[in-house]
């Protein structure tokens, strides 16, 4: 998910030359990644191979702030410019604060979260001389000093002021740094938030207990400018009484001349402002004794300043910056832990960007729990903040998920389901306590599908009800929101057509009229979601009808379209079924026009979202052999993926593009899925900042590289994994509920061959699967019951014969027209 940017991105990019990170940093990793090679079989520190860095510059809109798993606050500094998760690597951009809340990987251009701001300060003239406007007080950084860990950020201000911070759930320390013998000053900021979407709220000090509260209304980042959520922090000032406040007081101010201070001051209540952009201000305070250190301690709340204040006092007491640091590093450690890999026998760059990619693939989304607001304030669910959006999470990051972590999984499946309860229809994007814009129609569907496909068994002991899962699923199959642009689909006009037409009379809902070719695959995927839970519940009829609405994707397939010799392409429709042509490069990072409107614009005419007619036409991961007939058979549809991928069609910055490098396992090239995505990693992945080809989305980026490394990929709604080959000699899965490890050896590994092109001769392709000793009924795929889910050995066997590894001696990865998928698991 981009947002309104999008494709032209990636030629902005300044790769890396003013990523900003300590080089230190780097060394650091690079240390631990060698001693842990030579420390034969003492578990290493995972937390030491994370680059927390990775994705954030080239628009990977990554957050490198400190967080604990799943943490509800990720402590950064907030930038000038293009920056939606607060930091990024670039150099020429100001800093304006360090701010508790922040996603990571959210594409939206606007920016999301970056309330209550601090931003140290160094005022000789005194109180009224300080800087607090957002232009005056913004500086740059001094170079090459940003750093961060799990649990850990920081960052140099030009002025050497250090700013470091560290995190529990909802609550954080901060720790500050003054060059000796001056007086620290701090502006605390009421009303800034990243996008600008302050709606009004207040902020009280209170002197004596050297207390601030904030609390306000703010909007969304990615979804309608009209709903505001609610936000509180509690920021206590006197590090449990060592520090001592000088003045105190509170400002106001604009770029034009508006800057008034008054001292003493200790309420300031503003409601939204109606012209002009947000109405900037805040408090102002010192210290006595120009203390080198001053330790200031954060709590957060969507619910009150007392719930604010309570959280930082129960999560985090008197406790010093050290020990919260070292608890958030153990919270980490349990879930790097979960994958180990031999990290002797790996590539150090592979097991940098793997720890990084698992770290990041437990940042998000937000866990909110006990900190609802609006119509789920009484919930007694699990509550997840940044829900954003799941047409990017489907794919990788909750099937990764399910490997090892069912409780998490669990958790967030059922957030989704009480967002059904609560909304009516499960939530497609939840940015900000708020629904966001939906992308693909309903891609919660295959979200929990898949973790009713991969643990019915332990679903009621996981604390989620089948059967309302089930209701939740039909609700997004058959009724019609009145407005879909947030709550779902377009149902009714998709249920009678067999397809979303374009410029169709559409009497009982609204929404913006576009996207109607990928919407179609979409929602027959989603279609195909529901068919899955049908079919695991029994509930025959159900299972006829959304079996035939899952190929509804066959319904936009025009035949007589043609690009570059290959005939054929998804188009969008008119309700007379006529095809609306678009050319299938439209969209494509070979488009003719760069700044063509691929994204939610209303003047994307295209027809497809944030990618062209050229990858779309793949899209039906249910039953790809029909598409392999419709593009005219395995020949030619592998002649039309390399063409593809040769071609430059291929946008790895974007989700449609995940499943396309493994599309030779089902024309039973397996050999060749292998090469393509040594190639698609070593070109669009790296440790550096500019290591991952765009925006992370939720680390849906984060987990496809991981699948890849690992040599697996999963088929949403389904227990089914490909195979592929990994890029690490051996790993374990460790399943903590299940209480199983599933251990995964390559024999005849070859370091050599992990790069982008496997060099002739070199061991890489898969010659036989052993699953705990008996060999896999495929080369090409496996199931989750009969492996993760089980434990215990999986040996693959590389050759370097491409030829004879080039097949999947046995069943191809299944499709339902070819009788796949006629039972679950
Ligand atoms: C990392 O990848 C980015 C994006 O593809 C590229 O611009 C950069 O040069 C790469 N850096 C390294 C160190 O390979
Ligand atoms: C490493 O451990 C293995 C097995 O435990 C042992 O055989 C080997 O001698 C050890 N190597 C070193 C360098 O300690
Ligand atoms: C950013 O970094 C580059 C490369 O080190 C340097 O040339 C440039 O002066 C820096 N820009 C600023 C504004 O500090
Ligand atoms: C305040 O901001 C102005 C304009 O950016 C700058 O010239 C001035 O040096 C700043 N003063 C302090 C005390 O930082
Ligand atoms: C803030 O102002 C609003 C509108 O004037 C008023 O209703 C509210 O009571 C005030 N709240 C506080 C805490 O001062
Ligand atoms: C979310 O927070 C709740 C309340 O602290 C906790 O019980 C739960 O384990 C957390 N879940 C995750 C996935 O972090
Ligand atoms: C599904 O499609 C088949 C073939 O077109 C048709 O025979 C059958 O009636 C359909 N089933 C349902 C439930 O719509
Ligand atoms: C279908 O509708 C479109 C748009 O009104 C029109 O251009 C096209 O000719 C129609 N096709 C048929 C077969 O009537
Ligand atoms: C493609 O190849 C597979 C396996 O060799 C075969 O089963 C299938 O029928 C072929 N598909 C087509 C459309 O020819
Ligand atoms: C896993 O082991 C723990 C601790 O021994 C136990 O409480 C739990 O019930 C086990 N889980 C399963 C699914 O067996
Ligand atoms: C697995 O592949 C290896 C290497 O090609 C071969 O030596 C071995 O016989 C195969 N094993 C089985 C069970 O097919």
């Amino acid at each position: 998910m981009h947002g309104t940017r999008v494709l032209f991105l990636s030629f902005l990019s300044a790769v890396g030359i003013l990523a900003q990170p300590s080089p230190d940093l780097q060394k650091r990793i690079s240390a631990a990644i060698a001693q842990a090679a030579n420390s034969n079989g003492t578990k290493p520190d995972y937390t030491l191979f994370v680059n927390t860095f990775i994705g954030t510059d080239n628009y990977g809109d990554v957050c490198p702030g400190a967080s604990i798993p799943f943490g509800m606050v990720k402590f950064t500094t907030d930038m000038t410019g293009y920056a939606p998760a607060g930091y990024v690597a670039d150099n020429t951009t100001f800093i304006r604060g360090l701010s508790p809340l922040h996603d990571s990987g959210t594409g939206s251009s606007l920016g999301t979260y970056g309330n209550f701001e601090i931003m140290p300060s160094i005022c000789p003239g005194g109180f009224n001389s300080c800087n607090t406007t957002l232009l005056n007080r913004q500086r740059l950084r001094k170079l090459y000093n940003d750093d961060g860990s799990p649990g850990y950020f920081s960052l140099t201000l030009d002025n050497e002021i250090k700013m470091e911070a560290t995190a529990t759930r909802r609550a954080g320390l901060e720790r500050f740094n003054f060059p000796d013998g001056v007086k620290p000053y701090f502006v605390l900021d009421l009303a800034n938030d990243l996008p600008a979407s302050f709606a009004g709220g207040q902020l009280d000090i209170d002197p004596r207990k050297g207390r601030v509260t904030i609390g306000g209304k703010y909007g969304s980042s990615f979804g309608p400018g009209r709903y505001n959520y609610q936000a509180f922090a509690c920021y206590d000032l006197l590090d449990g009484g060592k520090q001592q406040l000088d003045e105190y007081g509170v400002w106001t101010g604009d770029n034009y001349g508006l800057d008034a201070k008054g001292l003493g001051q200790t309420h300031l209540n503003m409601s939204l402002n109606l012209i002009g952009g947000i109405y900037q201000s805040g408090a102002l305070f010192s210290y006595k004794n120009n203390p080198k250190t001053v330790n200031i301690r954060v709590g957060i709340s969507f619910r009150s300043t007392d719930q604010a204040c309570q959280n930082a006092e129960q999560e985090i007491g008197s406790a010093s910056f050290e020990d919260i640091e070292k608890r958030a590093k153990q919270l980490w450690q349990e879930k790097l832990s979960k994958i180990e890999v031999d990290v002797a026998g790996t590539s150090p760059d592979v097991v940098e960007m793997l720890y990084s990619s698992l770290y990041r693939a437990a940042l998000t989304p937000n866990n909110a729990t006990g900190e609802s607001q609006g119509l789920f304030e009484h919930t007694r669910s699990p509550y997840f903040d940044s829900l954003y959006c799941s047409w990017d999470t489907f794919r990788t990051f909750f099937p990764l998920m399910s490997l090892h972590s069912p409780v998490e999984f669990s958790e967030i499946v059922e957030t989704y389901i009480d967002g059904w309860r609560k909304n009516g229809w499960m939530p497609e994007c939840r940015a900000n306590n708020l629904p966001g814009w939906t992308q693909g129609g309903s891609s919660a569907d295959n979200i929990v599908s898949h973790f009713a496909l991969n643990y019915h068994n332990e679903a009621r002991r996981l604390g989620v009800d089948l059967d309302e899962l089930y209701d939740a699923l039909k609700t997004d199959g058959e009724q019609n929101p009145p407005e879909w642009n947030t709550q779902g689909r377009q149902v009714n006009v998709y249920k009678r057509y067999g397809y979303v037409p374009f410029a169709v009379l559409d009497v009982s809902s609204t929404g913006r009229q576009t996207r109607e070719g990928s919407r179609t695959l979409e929602y027959a995927f989603e279609d195909f979601g529901i068919r899955q839970v049908a079919l695991l519940l029994g509930k025959g009829h159900d299972v006829d009808t959304y079996t035939n609405r899952s190929l509804s994707y066959r319904n936009v397939w025009d035949p007589s379209v043609e690009s570059d010799g290959f005939k054929g392409f998804s188009q969008k429709r008119y309700s007379n079924g006529t095809f609306f042509y678009n050319d299938p490069t439209h969209c494509s990072p070979k488009d003719s026009d760069p700044d063509r409107a691929c994204s939610l614009q209303g003047n994307n005419l295209n027809g497809f979202y944030e990618s062209s007619s050229w990858e779309y036409s793949w899209y039906a991961p249910h039953d790809t052999a029909y598409l392999i007939k419709l593009m005219g058979g395995n020949e030619t549809f592998v002649k039309r993926l390399d063409h593809f991928f040769e071609k430059g069609y291929y946008l790895a910055e974007n989700e449609p593009s995940f499943q396309t490098p493994i599309g030779y396992h089902y024309a039973n090239h397996p050999a060749q899925s292998v090469d393509r995505v040594r190639e698609v990693v070593f070109k669009n992945f790296n440790v550096s900042a500019a290591g991952i080809p765009g925006n992370d989305d939720q680390a849906a980026m984060a987990s496809l590289l991981t699948f890849h490394l690992l040599g697996l990929y999963p088929v949403p709604s389904t227990s089914q994994l490909l195979i592929l080959s990994p890029f690490t000699p051996k790993y374990t899965i460790h399943n903590s509920y299940l209480n199983v490890s599933t251990t995964v050896t390559v024999k005849n590994f070859d370091l050599k061959s992990v790069q982008k092109v496997i060099p002739e001769g070199t061991a890489a392709y898969v010659a036989n699967v052993t699953i705990n000793g008996k060999a896999a009924a495929s080369r090409c795929h496996f199931d989750f019951y009969d492996t993760f889910k089980k434990g215990g050995n999986i040996e693959i066997t590389l050759t370097a014969d491409k030829a004879a590894a080039d097949d999947c001696l046995g069943a191809l990865p299944e499709s339902l027209s070819t009788g796949g998928f006629s039972k679950t698991r």
